[in-house]
């Protein structure tokens, strides 16, 4: 459930994707790309939809002198103040969605979003947000499940999306994330596939144009 202010409220969800990222399989299994992505942060990091902190113990402490983590759902947040200790590096946690950031801008050296945007409720205006807290040739460091390359498969996600956006906390797993990145004006260093099949994961990183 979403409200007015950006707060969204799905607990079942949340227990259950606490549950399964604990899971040693889930855990290993994402751990490789995880560390890839954020291991590449550096300086002020904000990270959106922080979830439960799966990210938390990636950071580099020798690279990032802080971390802002920001999620709306209060079930995630709970969870992810939990991990606050095994944190390398110090991290404050807010609760706010990525369509209105409480900070000001050009703030940041680094925004690190994984396995989020499928499930922001307004794509274009979180990657707004993004683009105006971060400091000009500051980077975005994105690690998504999108829409397939693939027709039959995407026919797939697209009749997905209204079960999985009522049962996994609006996830969308149709979204052409990478397309809707270049479009909010971001320049492309970088984009990898990291998985395929019925959901692929691609690790993106990208910068905010110096002009
Ligand atoms: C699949 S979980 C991923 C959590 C964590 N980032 C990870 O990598 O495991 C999706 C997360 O996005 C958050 N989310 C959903 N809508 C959001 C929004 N509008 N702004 C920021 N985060 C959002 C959810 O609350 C949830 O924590």
């Amino acid at each position: 459930m979403h409200d007015d202010e950006g707060t969204i409220s799905y607990p079942r969800f949340a227990a259950f994707y606490t549950w399964m990222t604990d899971r040693p399989l889930v855990r290993r299994g994402q751990e490789q790309f995880r560390r890839e992505c954020v291991s590449q942060a550096e300086g002020v990091v904000l990270e959106v939809g922080a979830g439960g902190g799966q990210n938390f113990s990636f950071y580099d402490a020798q690279r990032v002198e802080r971390v802002e983590a920001c999620e709306p759902d209060e079930a995630m947040l709970n969870v992810a103040r939990r991990r606050l200790a095994d944190a390398p590096v110090p991290i404050t946690l807010t609760r706010a969605a990525v369509e209105s950031l409480p900070f000001p801008d050009a703030s940041f050296d680094c925004v690190v979003a994984t396995l989020v945007f499928c499930s922001v409720r307004d794509v274009e205006r979180g990657l707004g947000e993004v683009r105006r807290v971060l400091k000009p040739g500051g980077k975005l460091l994105l690690l998504e499940h999108v829409r397939s390359q693939n027709g039959t498969t995407a026919w797939i996600q697209d009749s997905l999306v209204p079960l999985t956006t009522r049962i996994m906390g609006n996830c969308h797993p149709n979204r052409n994330t990478q397309q809707a990145v270049l479009a909010a004006g971001f320049s492309l260093v970088q984009a990898r596939k990291v998985m395929g099949g019925l959901q692929p994961v691609v690790q993106l990183s990208v910068i905010r144009p110096l002009a």
